[in-house]
């Protein structure tokens, strides 16, 4: 039951107010200032111990684990990275004892990331997942892990599993933090910013209107360039994914500093370029790099707090706490990449050549 929504995908993005209400629901503790993750299996000393974490995933959920591990260096100031896990077992990778790996997976039942947590395993290492679907495989096989009750996701894109996971990951981060050296007023200002994102989320998606009418400039590119900076790198990851995956318009992803490095040669009128530009202390950095882009006539769309001068359009998002705004600044581009697809008469729940869970090898 679609409930009104002309696909799965369109009903799922505007599920997302209510689903992080949901990953938020019962965990957080004002009196510590932290959060309680009950499935963890993981006690204070040993949280303690972590010396490095290691986050394994595909596609969306890899993207979301690219969030979690910055988010853990900041909150938590343990080294932390995500790597695809198809990748990382295939590289006969170094298991160290002192990291924490984290296994990311919406369905629970992807093969790359089932077979590098048993290979994690055989080596003896500490694994969590952080998964959606309740008994997977992958939640099964981990040593204990959260659920992102990002509730049942039927579109073959994923968009309200990489909200609530990312949102999982916040939990991580600030329960790691407060268990080390994250301050109580730390902890404090992150758990307000939790409580905002559900009605910020219903704030962004009124915009659809706006967001539809952009989105119909862009059917006819040819391709797109996303870029963004540290904590807005992944979300342009996530978004270039999204519009290649539903629209089959071909984008690619780059951090705005390598921008001088390589890609700056293809900018032209005809190559839209989509900024992730929060709010934070790169600011400057990335209006720097949208004069760059504008000074060879290319047309720049920015998601920003507020509306950005060098920007041919802003999509304007709330503002939270700097830690948290990666998980609000994708959705709008979610709808892009759906206005996109709808307006070239693709088949949005189901793209071709995909499938939800990829069980094979
Ligand atoms: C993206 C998408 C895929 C999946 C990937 C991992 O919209 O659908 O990239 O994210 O196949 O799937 P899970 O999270 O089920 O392991």
């Amino acid at each position: 039951d679609m409930g009104g929504h002309d696909t799965y995908m369109h009903k799922e993005i505007f599920e997302q107010a209510d689903a992080v209400d949901r990953v938020l629901r019962g965990r957080i503790d004002d009196r510590f200032s932290t959060v309680h993750l009950g499935g963890l299996n993981l006690d204070a000393r040993e949280a303690r111990q972590i010396r490095r974490v290691k986050i394994l995933g595909c596609g969306t959920s890899y993207h979301a684990g690219m969030i979690g591990a910055q988010m853990i260096e900041e909150l938590a100031r343990i080294p932390a990275d995500a790597e695809p896990a198809s990748e990382f077992r295939y590289r006969n990778a170094v298991v160290d004892p002192d990291t924490l790996y984290i296994a990311v997976s919406q369905s629970g039942e992807t093969y790359d990331v089932l077979a590098a947590v048993q290979e994690l395993k055989r080596k003896g290492a500490r694994v969590l997942g952080v998964v959606n679907v309740v008994g997977s495989a992958i939640a099964r096989e981990a040593d204990g892990g959260i659920y992102v009750h990002a509730g049942p996701e039927v579109c073959v894109v994923s968009t309200k599993c990489f909200t609530n996971t990312c949102v999982a990951f916040a939990l991580l981060a600030l329960h790691l933090g407060r268990t080390r050296d994250l301050s109580v007023r730390d902890g404090k200002r992150i758990i307000e910013g939790l409580r905002r994102l559900p009605a910020q989320i219903a704030e962004i998606l009124e915009q659809e209107e706006g967001i539809q009418k952009l989105s119909e400039q862009f059917a006819d590119a040819r391709s797109m360039l996303f870029i963004g900076r540290v904590r807005g790198y992944p979300v342009a990851r996530e978004a270039s994914l999204k519009l290649k995956e539903v629209s089959y318009i071909h984008a690619e992803a780059y951090p705005a500093s390598e921008l001088k490095h390589g890609p700056l040669a293809l900018i032209e009128p005809a190559l839209p370029t989509v900024a992730i530009v929060p709010d934070d202390d790169l600011l400057e950095k990335n209006r720097a790099a949208m004069e760059e882009i504008k000074a060879r006539s290319g047309q720049i769309v920015a998601v920003a707090h507020q509306p950005q001068e060098k920007a041919d359009h802003t999509i304007v998002v709330p503002k939270n706490e700097d830690e948290l705004d990666p998980i609000l600044m994708g959705i709008p581009l979610q709808l892009l990449a759906y206005h996109t697809a709808k307006a070239l008469g693709r088949d949005i729940d189901k793209p071709r050549n995909l499938a939800k869970s990829v069980t094979v090898e």
